[in-house]
């Protein structure tokens, strides 16, 4: 049975008893609407640790946009009950009072990997994710957390700020979690229409066609070119970017001189969608 615990004073006390035990907790952070790839992290996060803790917060200070945020789907029974059935120890879902009390004025800002791409278009975005991941490792207390590769640069952000601020946790990364079809699994694909929803998966073939010719020694800058076209052509648009970029990073790269990773970010119909593969 999953417990759901909306105070992290409760939390706390419920993690200290665990650790007492010797037990490694692992904490899966979510905005909830959870699906198949959130699941894929769950399952990891419970063959890696003793006791595992998913949480769904709605995170106001990381949004941009007022109307994305009201519209963010949210539907904490279901997700329940999908935690339920894989065992998950505690459903940790603070209120906004929890999380950002009155008087609250602390920002955790990461330069560098946090301003190209996402930051550039999102701006306030990752200042947001990055105080509110610090706040939830202060409250879970977790050794352990658990993200897609999905939101790569988020990835790419919370290991360096976890690094930086010496903070006790190990990050994993988990592969994005695929449609049979190639679409990433997303929580604001049930916005995509009919039409919008069979276009979709041309991002990632397209994203891949890119890789394979980048690879093939095709200059990065036309195989991204060619890929933006066809997208184009097919109804995607308008563009925030497609590049590659250093895996680490996020760094500007000509030739996959290091690791690479090829990123985009395309309006199709009202949805925005992101993806990115390695090179
Ligand atoms: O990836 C998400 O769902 C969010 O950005 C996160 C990490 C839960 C922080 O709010």
């Amino acid at each position: 049975m999953t417990q759901v615990i909306r105070s992290s004073a409760e939390l706390r006390e419920k993690v200290a008893t665990w650790k007492r035990s010797g037990m490694l907790v692992g904490v899966v952070p979510t905005m909830g609407a959870l699906h198949d790839g959130h699941m894929s992290l769950v399952r990891a996060a419970r063959k890696q640790s003793d006791r595992v803790i998913v949480t769904i917060f709605v995170n106001p200070m990381q949004f941009n946009n007022s109307d994305d945020l009201a519209k963010y789907p949210r539907d904490e029974a279901h997700d329940l009950a999908l935690l339920e059935t894989e065992g998950v120890d505690v459903l940790f879902a603070p209120g906004v009072e929890e999380v950002y009390p009155a008087g609250f004025a602390t920002k955790v800002s990461v330069s560098g990997v946090s301003e190209p791409l996402e930051g550039a278009f999102r701006p306030g975005h990752f200042d947001g994710v990055a105080t509110v991941v610090t706040k939830l490792f202060g409250m879970t207390q977790a050794g352990r957390a658990f993200f897609g590769e999905k939101d790569w640069q988020q990835l790419q952000v919370v290991r360096r700020m976890v690094a930086d601020l010496n903070i006790p946790v190990r990050i994993i990364g988990c592969p994005t979690i695929r449609e049979e079809d190639g679409l990433a699994m997303s929580s604001r694909n049930v916005r995509l229409s009919a039409d919008e929803r069979a276009c979709a998966p041309l991002l990632h073939a397209e994203l891949q066609k890119a890789a394979e010719a980048i690879r093939a020694g095709t200059p990065a800058a036309a195989a991204l070119a060619a890929a933006q076209e066809a997208l184009s052509a097919a109804g995607f648009g308008p563009w925030d970017y497609l590049e590659m970029r250093s895996a680490e990073t996020l760094q500007p790269l000509d030739t996959p001189c290091e690791p690479a990773r090829l990123l985009a970010a395309v309006g199709l119909g009202a949805v925005r969608m992101i993806d990115n593969i390695a090179v």
